[in-house]
């Protein structure tokens, strides 16, 4: 699995380079604020691009933010004609733009993607929260596909009745299986106690609210928005690679890991939270104490 890194902070790409683990970069327009942000607004655009260009090993998702087709293709062509030269440019375009549910543009970015692509210009459909998407994604021809594991699990948190900030972090783990388990039992007792006929508990309004509550339209977790989305590119040997994107923990990350998806891509936190662990500590201090005069002089 390749990792990018998730940020548009330049000290932290260079750091986080210069661990040697780092494949290619993402960015996106909240990203890019917060970069701005931590540097007191004073940062001179292009110049902080070309550098996030030239210390990225790899491709690096540089995000549009016209709505539609046309000022995407553009804005697509002016990122890759100025920031090509310097490295590998990657346009993200969002896979359904529309700002709101009248769906006006719905599918412009999907007809941005393909002309974008038979341009030979790569991109990134990102903000895929279903599987559906990242399949009419891969339809268009995209590069890649981002679908973005913690905001469903923030979504399926939320309409549980959670509260982002109150009962949950951003970077909590979201244990799918318990919700799935206590939301089966309960059925279960719902089915038991009012042992209906087959067709009226199939209809049963609280067995049907549980089964919408602990799912999203089938999706029980951004892990298994992932899953799908990989069973669905496997079967019909779609090229488009995956980015595990939205990733929060490190546990999160090994999940994807051994779903077997091409590409996660990580902020900084969470890189640095896969290589601790307090028993790693632990035996180095054991191994530091142990350590003989007669071996530590070999290195004299
Ligand atoms: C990556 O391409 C996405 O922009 C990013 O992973 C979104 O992460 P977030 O949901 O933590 O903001």
């Amino acid at each position: 699995m390749k990792i990018f890194i998730d940020t548009a902070d330049i000290d932290e790409i260079k750091e986080a380079c210069s661990w040697g683990v780092i494949d290619g970069a993402t960015t996106n327009p909240s990203l890019i604020r917060r970069a701005v942000e931590r540097r007191g607004g004073k940062v001179s655009m292009e110049e902080y691009i070309r550098q996030i260009l030239e210390v990225v090993p790899g491709p690096v998702s540089l995000e549009v933010t016209a709505t539609d087709v046309q000022g995407m293709v553009r804005q697509a062509r002016i990122l890759n004609e100025k920031f090509g030269r310097y490295g590998e440019v990657v346009v993200k375009i969002p896979v359904n733009p529309s700002l709101d549910f009248a769906g006006s543009n719905d599918f412009d970015g999907l007809k941005a993607i393909r002309v974008l692509e038979n341009e030979g210009i790569a991109t990134n459909a990102t903000l895929i929260m279903t599987p559906e998407q990242a399949l009419l994604a891969a339809k268009a021809g995209a590069t890649y596909a981002s679908p973005f594991a913690g905001r469903i699990d923030d979504y399926i948190r939320s309409r549980l009745g959670l509260k982002p900030k109150i009962d949950f972090q951003k970077g909590d783990y979201f244990d799918s299986d318990l919700l799935l388990k206590i939301g089966e039992n309960r059925i279960y007792k719902i089915i038991n106690e009012k042992n209906g006929s087959l067709q009226s508990l199939y209809m049963d309004e609280d067995v049907r609210n549980l089964r919408s509550l602990v799912y999203d339209n089938g999706v029980y977790s951004g892990v298994d928005l992932l899953a799908k989305v990989l069973r669905i590119y496997r079967n019909y040997g779609f090229k488009t690679e995956i980015i595990a994107s939205s990733i929060r923990n490190a546990r999160q990350v090994r999940e994807v890991a051994e779903l077997g998806v091409h590409i996660a891509t990580l902020p900084f936190h969470v890189i640095k939270q896969m290589v601790r662990h307090p028993k790693t500590v632990e035996g180095m201090r054991i191994f530091t104490a142990d350590t003989v005069p007669s071996y530590k002089k070999i290195f004299e």
